[in-house]
């Protein structure tokens, strides 16, 4: 079994958005993929999944809510990929999510707000000896300025961490897809698609490396 931790410490950056869009993308790749969703508070992707249900979307994914990463792995043998979503200021949870999963991936905006914590994060994971090859940045809610998309990347570059090349833009299409039931690159519009799509083909990619 492979696992993906989507983790952050701050609220709203894409964490339940990346880890729906692995596991429908998994799924697709017939993977037998499940969403643990850490975030029993909110609930996000639970809540998210019986919307898709609800409106009969194929794939089916499968989220189950746990309170803890220790009773998650227990419930979860036999699929091929679990996808962690994290909560956000869970400083605990976050370690360990960081500790067993193969891949991290940590969304972020791309201003200063946002990247400055997730690279302390990173930091942060590095002195609590997770190894820092494993741990990936993803830009997430890019907004259409070239220029801020590439000075985001070349902060990312010098930080030393690693980041994808490729993103998520900020799209009210991917609101509205989620809304409904299906992930970013499951709306409406074709070039939204596109665009989402390279960003998880990237992190595919990425898994099948480590398998
Ligand atoms: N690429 C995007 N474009 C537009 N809206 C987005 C995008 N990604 C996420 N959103 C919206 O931003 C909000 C937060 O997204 P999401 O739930 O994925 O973040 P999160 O990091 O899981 O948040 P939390 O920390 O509360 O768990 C949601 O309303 C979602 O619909
Ligand atoms: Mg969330």
């Amino acid at each position: 079994m492979l696992s993906i931790g989507v983790i952050s410490q701050k609220g709203g950056v894409g964490k339940s958005t990346t880890a729906r869009l692995i596991a429908v993308n998994s799924a697709l790749a017939e993977l037998d993929t499940k969403i643990i969703d850490l975030d029993i508070q909110q609930g996000t992707c639970t809540a998210w999944n019986s919307r898709r249900m609800q409106n009969n979307i194929t794939p089916h994914i499968s989220v189950e809510q746990f309170p803890s990463v220790r009773a998650a792995i227990k419930k979860s043998s036999g699929y091929d990929l679990v996808i962690f979503d994290g909560s956000p200021h869970a400083t605990k949870q976050t370690l360990e999510v960081s500790q067993v999963a193969n891949l991290i991936v940590i969304p972020s905006g791309t201003s200063l707000d946002d990247l400055e914590p997730s690279i302390l994060l990173c930091h942060e994971l590095k002195s609590k000896g997770v190894n820092r090859d494993k741990i990936y940045i993803l830009l997430s809610k890019v907004g259409s300025s070239e220029v801020e998309l590439n000075e985001a990347k070349e902060y990312l570059q010098r930080s030393g961490y690693n980041h994808f090349k490729n993103y998520i833009p900020e799209k009210t299409a991917i609101r509205r897809a989620l809304d409904s039931g299906r992930c970013a690159n499951e709306t409406d519009y074709k070039s939204v698609n596109e665009t989402v799509q390279k960003a998880v083909d990237e992190i595919a990619n990425k898994i099948g490396e480590m398998v």
